[in-house]
């Protein structure tokens, strides 16, 4: 079903993101029939180019980046053809009476993307309501990071709310568009089956990793001063962990979701040093060229930055009191995984004889790959062998159980992107919700900053340091396997 008639202007539209995601994520919208005709994609940037080159630079982008679906190719001359581009410099006055021109008119969706960086967040919001763009009726989309900490968080959200209300702010965390996020929200809110064992007298405990087997990249000078607490934790987890712990919110609304969520985050306990690991990953042997350790990857020999992060905390509330929270994210591991975990109690007495064998019933659910969700059950062994009991999954691999050819694949971005036109902010965060994680997040990095702590080195293509491996061992548990 196409959406409403929009214009999107993408700020920042000859960049890395623009070209990795958001326009090969709008062509594949425009192919499944959901962007309509009369739409437009301006890209703004400070480039010098007419649209006519910035098409051919888009034509290049998605044939960089756009795999996964198969396309004609006057598809792609037709979404070519609904672009436009504007040289503009958000700083300055060039270009935005172009922008003016283009967006006066018909009755549309006007969406503004703002995908640069957060200190232009602001200038831009300006210059929109200086040249009349800022009505009341326009969205704008910003990008993580949002702040860097809960002050300039809380400045950045004062300067927009200058000029937008917050139902026109649509703050991206791309980790909330991806399908078993919202399946964990369909799974959870949608069967009678987890709900009553849903909280600290029937779950052992809950793990979310977030292992990715690639390195800094091209981005060091950011991560460098960001740290994987900065740049996984502080925003894609705790949207993991506010889904996975929340109240049942009484409708599928944006604010009734958000307050939910919001809650989660300000029950959070603090950290405690102890239950906190940091790492930073090493070089891969004999192929340091290729695969830099940290320090060198980001052109700092003294960085003390993490680029591993593993934790423990609690959520003080009636729900979860008691039942830890395992977080774990970090780069150059081991497999690229992601996996949310719910550990479920042992059965209080077991009527077998010792030997059969105790299993604990576990929920996982897997964003990445092969996202699905699965639970183990404890069955007895088939065959002669007597009352023995193994452990068989109960699968719902969407691989497996939804036939794929039936199934539309939608990147994060591109929902999300369908979500501002549609005006739907459920999957977005609030202002609020980011102010609170900063502010969880906020004490743990003075903490390290006070205590000048460094981060253990790790292998490359390991699972992290040893420490973290011992943060759940000293209390019994361990973590599943990144696979
Ligand atoms: C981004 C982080 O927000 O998420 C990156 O800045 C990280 O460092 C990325 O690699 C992970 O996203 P995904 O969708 O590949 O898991």
């Amino acid at each position: 079903i196409p959406v409403d008639l929009f214009d999107l202007v993408i700020f920042g539209g000859t960049g890395d993101l623009a070209r990795r995601k958001i326009l090969p994520g709008l062509f594949r919208r425009f192919c499944a029939g959901q962007m309509p005709d009369q739409a437009r994609v301006i890209g703004a940037a400070r480039s010098e180019m007419d649209s006519d080159g910035y098409r051919e630079m888009v034509r290049e982008a998605i044939g960089e980046f756009g795999g996964g679906h198969t396309f004609e190719p006057a598809q792609l001359e037709a979404f070519l053809g609904q672009l436009e581009y504007v040289a503009i410099d958000a700083l300055g006055e060039q270009g935005w009476k172009e922008l003016q021109a283009l967006m006066a008119g018909t009755e549309r969706v006007e969406a503004y993307y703002f995908s640069v960086a957060p200190s232009l967040f602001g200038e831009i919001a300006e210059r929109l309501q200086k040249w009349g763009m800022a009505d009341d009726q326009a969205r704008i989309v910003v990008e993580k990071p949002f702040g860097r900490d809960l002050e300039t968080a809380r400045a950045l959200n004062k300067t927009l709310a200058t000029y937008f209300n917050e139902d026109q702010i649509y703050r991206i965390d791309h980790y909330l568009g991806k399908e078993t996020v919202q399946n964990l929200m369909a799974v959870r809110f949608g069967n009678m089956l987890f709900e009553p064992l849903w909280n600290s007298q029937y779950v052992d405990h809950i793990q979310i990793t977030v292992a990715e087997t690639v390195g800094v990249g091209g981005r060091g000078e950011y991560y460098d001063k960001s740290g994987a607490m900065r740049d996984m934790v502080q925003n894609h987890l705790m949207q993991l962990l506010c889904l996975i712990a929340m109240e049942p919110p009484a409708r599928f609304s944006p604010d009734a979701v958000r307050d939910e969520k919001l809650k989660v985050i300000r029950a959070l306990e603090p950290v405690l040093p102890y239950h906190v690991v940091r790492g930073q990953y090493q070089a891969e042997p004999c192929n340091e060229a290729k695969n830099p350790g940290f320090r060198t990857a980001v052109g700092n020999p003294r960085s003390r930055t993490e680029s591993f992060i593993a934790l423990r905390t609690e959520i003080s509330n009636w729900r979860w009191a008691g039942t830890p929270f395992y977080l774990r994210t970090g780069k150059r591991m081991q497999a690229r995984s992601s996996e949310i975990t719910v550990v479920f109690k042992d059965t209080p007495h077991s009527i077998f004889a010792e030997d059969a064998g105790r299993h604990r019933n576990v929920l996982s659910i897997r964003l990445q790959p092969n996202e699905g969700i699965t639970l183990g059950v404890t069955i007895k062994e088939p065959g002669p062998g007597g009352m023995r009991l193994i452990d068989v999954p109960l699968d719902m691999s969407y691989a497996e159980a939804i036939n794929p050819d039936d199934v539309e694949h939608v990147d994060a971005y591109e929902r999300l992107i369908m979500d501002v036109i549609r005006g739907n902010q459920t999957l977005f965060m609030r202002g609020d919700e980011v102010e609170a994680a900063w502010a969880w997040t906020d004490p743990i990095i003075k903490g390290w900053e006070a205590r000048n702590d460094v981060p253990k080195p790790y292998d490359h293509g390991s699972t992290g340091p040893t420490d973290s491996t011992e943060l759940l061992r000293r209390e019994g548990r361990e973590w599943r396997q990144v696979t």
